[in-house]
């Protein structure tokens, strides 16, 4: 018996790994986040399964139906939105597991982050612009930010951030954000994206609260930085015709003419 954790993806059912959709179908119990997991995917449940939603059940709960399918026999599977790796309460609930036990394995999905940037149509590094990505929250009613992980101290590296979980305080998010990026700098909110009712607004800073006109709705994520606007960049020397490399030596001497 084994629960099988499976990154559920950002909301289009289609945007599930094929091992994730295969474990699914293969377990006979599935518990899922259904705040924000799309329903959809509950259709690769075998028929009769055990589909449970955990929205409203506490942690406690949660191992209790995971320790019942342990005692059956029986595999779980357990999603969450996007990926497992941030904000998804995995962490606690491998905790749990190891201390009873329970055998589990980890599948990944494709982030929220992820889902927007496609949907801006964006490449978030781009050269000469902005080589990091920054995944933040803000402090909310159940968790609180490490002191030294507050949205000014990430801007002054001018980085792109994907903020999540903040779009209900974004006053104070363009407040701390304004005097590190500029009022000029460029910045997008998606609501939901990949889902079929997904939104875009495009703005900048100075812009951006003016542009939303007080659309505020849950599930959305804001990005900022300089790769969101700009057609100013370098082209990557990696695909330069000039670029000496591994899988295409250039000139006379290539530096790597004796590799595979
Ligand atoms: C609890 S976190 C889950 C994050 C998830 N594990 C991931 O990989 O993206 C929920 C937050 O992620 C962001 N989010 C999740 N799905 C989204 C989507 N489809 N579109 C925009 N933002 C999304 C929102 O900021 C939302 O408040």
């Amino acid at each position: 018996m084994t629960v099988h954790f499976i990154g559920a993806g950002p909301g289009a059912p289609d945007l599930l790994t094929l091992r994730g959709r295969d474990l699914i179908a293969a377990s006979p119990v599935c518990l899922y986040a259904g705040s924000l997991v799309p329903p959809e995917i509950l259709a690769h449940c075998r028929p009769g399964a055990r589909i449970v939603n955990t929205a409203s059940l506490s942690l406690d709960e949660i191992i209790a139906e995971i320790a019942r399918a342990h005692g059956a026999g029986q595999d779980v599977s357990r999603l969450h939105s996007g990926d497992l790796s941030v904000w998804s309460a995995m962490g606690e609930q491998l905790r749990r597991l190891r201390a009873l036990d329970i055998p589990f394995s980890v599948t990944p999905g494709v982030p929220s982050f992820a889902a927007a940037a496609a949907a801006l149509e964006a490449e978030l590094t781009l050269p000469g612009l902005c080589q990091s990505v920054v995944l933040t929250r803000t402090s909310g009613r159940a968790t609180a930010m490490p002191e030294t992980e507050n949205l000014a101290a990430f801007a002054a590296t001018g980085a792109v951030l994907a903020i999540h979980l903040s779009i209900h305080i974004l006053d104070k998010v363009l407040a701390d954000l304004t005097p590190h990026y500029g009022p000029d700098c460029p910045v997008a909110v998606v609501w939901r994206a990949s889902w079929p009712d997904q939104r875009i607004v495009r703005a900048t800073l100075g812009t951006l609260e003016h542009a939303l006109a007080g659309e505020m709705e849950r599930t959305a994520l804001i990005l900022v930085g300089a790769t969101l606007g700009s057609q100013y960049f370098g082209e990557s020397r990696l695909y330069a015709g000039d670029y000496d490399r591994r899988y295409r030596p250039v000139g006379p001497n290539p530096r790597f003419a004796d590799a595979e």
